[in-house]
């Protein structure tokens, strides 16, 4: 307990926190379950959600913090924060209008879909896992300039130089992250040819400082050229580099002509709240509204929270949402996707039909419904909101924790794996066990089908909720039940989003569910009915913001790991 509080304190004094509870002057509060007055950022970590804050207080707003916050989980955050990956920016400004930044990853221009098979046609594996052909072109860097020369306030300069600062003066590692380090040291030694910022002569401890020279010379560069720091000049040659030891596939040409998306936001509205959240290439978006509207017409609160009829319900939508992705969703830009179809509210009551409350539905004889006119889950999500109300909702991801564990030489970030978010081949389970078919096939300057959700709740026209999660397949199931827990429940976000969670992605057919999250009587009743349900680590890590009534930020930081809020 005294190790732990020392760790806060020495994490606090170098995030610049003054770890005061409640407190109402303009110094920063830091923890979980906090409220703040004015701005407040909810990330992976306690450093980059310091760093968004400390941006807030200098007079930037919501998408300069959500930037700075960006850059600096690249440094504290490398799991899953990152430069060397993509994602999706949802913001909604104070004034209501919506704009969605889509810097997901590209597959290279020499791609092709059967570059993942053997000369039998079976998949190698490995392959869009492991190795350099794994790595998508990476859109974060791109996609950060955008957000910030759209809406920034403050220099790009100043929005980059916090993470610089964090790279060079390191920090401490969290228990958490050490153990991962270190479960990944063999990962980091087997792939990289040089000896990277991640590996020590001995192992990981907490409180250790990780410190990376070579990021923050990369940082550097972006800060000073912008785009051309990343995707020109010597970082590009150093990708080009790393690409040549690895027989990989992305080239000068890729970096140059890759281009962040604007996106339309879609939503629904769900008893009174109005859920804005993104359409593809993630599936994310399509299937949390589908998932809501699928389950509206049923009386989950009187139901009871996690009773057996509302796991049921919310399983049988998960189970057809996740069928129809398999199917329907991917890059709209290389395939005529029935998105919009699929959110129909007749399709949505057509597809629940089949739902028998009392009986689990066999997924083999849910196929994908038909709407009319067709012929590691490592990831991170952070919450960002200003005094004025300008609200940012990001996910953004490597795919696997570290990626592919392969650290671009001399420039010091690591690479996605998101390749294997396409499908590698159709009808064959991704690292999430997920099926894909044609729809996400491996294409050049393709965008991969994800799941990430970042999602924004407006009430009465007013910001109420920015949500999200990591998770992989979990990600949308993850962000549903905190919106259930708190539009139906009436739960603080807090509380929404500690409690526990289930999962059920079509195939595999069983719910997967954390320990304790459904007690042993209700998972009996759920076998009677003919679920199959297996227990499981975590599900999902969320962080989201809630606006109370008075306007005042509450934040939701996931108990899952050491998620914060910090706040003013
Ligand atoms: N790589 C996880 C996702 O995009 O869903």
């Amino acid at each position: 307990m005294k190790k732990y509080f020392l760790y806060l304190v020495a994490l606090l004094i170098l995030a610049g926190c003054s770890g005061k509870r409640g407190s109402n002057d303009a110094k920063s509060i830091e923890g979980r379950d906090i409220v703040a007055d004015s701005g407040m950022v909810v990330s992976a970590h306690p450093q980059s959600s310091a760093i968004g804050v400390k941006i807030l207080q200098k007079g930037g707003n919501a998408i300069d913090a959500a930037v700075a916050t960006e850059f600096a989980l690249a440094v504290c955050y490398p799991e899953a924060g990152n430069i060397g990956g993509g994602g999706f920016m949802l913001i909604r400004t104070y004034d209501g209008k919506t704009d969605i930044i889509d810097f997901r990853e590209e597959a290279p221009s020499l791609a092709t879909r059967d570059m993942y098979l053997d000369i039998k046609g079976n998949v190698t594996e490995g392959a869009s896992t492991d190795t350099h052909l794994a790595s998508g072109v990476p859109g974060t860097v791109d996609g950060m300039i955008l957000a910030h020369s759209r809406y920034g306030k403050l220099p790009f300069r100043d929005v980059v130089q916090p993470a610089i600062e964090l790279a060079e003066k390191g920090f401490p590692v969290t228990k958490e992250q050490a153990a991962s380090l270190n479960s990944n040291r063999t990962m980091f030694i087997e792939r990289n040819s040089a000896r990277t910022a991640f590996v020590r002569d001995s192992l990981w401890k907490e409180g250790d400082i990780l410190i990376q020279f070579d990021l923050a010379e990369t940082l550097k560069r972006i800060r000073d050229y912008g785009r051309d720091g990343f995707y020109g000049g010597k970082t590009a040659r150093l990708i080009i580099k790393e690409m040549h030891r690895g027989n990989g596939i992305i080239n000068e040409n890729d970096l140059k002509e890759y281009k962040s998306a604007s996106r339309n936001s879609i939503s629904v509205d769900y008893k009174g709240y109005k859920v804005i959240t993104i359409p593809p290439p993630s599936g994310g978006g399509i299937m949390l509204i589908q998932l809501l509207q699928m389950i509206e017409p049923y009386p989950v609160r009187d139901w009871g929270f996690h009773s057996t009829q509302v796991i049921h319900l919310m399983v049988e939508a998960e189970r057809r949402a996740f069928a129809d992705r398999s199917e329907y969703l991917g890059d709209p830009e290389f395939m005529k996707s029935p998105f919009c179809k699929l959110i129909d509210k007749k399709y949505i009551i057509h597809r629940m039909t089949t739902f028998d409350p009392k009986r689990a539905s066999q997924s083999l004889t849910i196929k994908p419904g038909s709407p009319e006119g067709y012929s590691s889950e490592e990831t991170t999500h952070f919450s960002v909101v200003d005094a004025d109300g300008n609200a940012v909702s990001v996910t953004t991801t490597l795919n696997n924790t570290f990626g592919n564990s392969i650290v671009v030489d001399s420039a010091g970030f690591i690479l996605n794996n998101e390749m294997d978010d396409f499908s590698v081949k159709p009808g064959f389970p991704n690292m999430y066990g997920m099926v894909g078919g044609e729809i996400n096939s491996v294409q050049p300057g393709k965008r991969m089908l994800s799941s990430m959700t970042p999602t924004i709740v407006e009430k009465n026209g007013r910001l109420s909720l920015v949500v999200g999660s990591p998770g992989g397949s979990t990600i949308p199931t993850s962000v549903f039940q905190v919106l259930v827990n708190v539009i139906d429940f009436d739960m603080s976000i807090q509380e929404a989003v500690d409690k526990g969670r289930f999962h059920h992605q079509w195939l595999p057919d069983y719910i997967s569910y954390e320990k304790n999250a459904i007690d042993s009587i209700t998972v009996c009743k759920l076998n009677e009915m003919g679920h199959k349900l297996k227990s499981r680590s975590s599900i999902g890590r969320v962080n989201a913001i809630q606006i109370l009534p008075d306007g005042r930020k509450s934040g939701g930081a996931d108990k899952r790991s050491y998620n914060s809020s910090c706040g003013y």
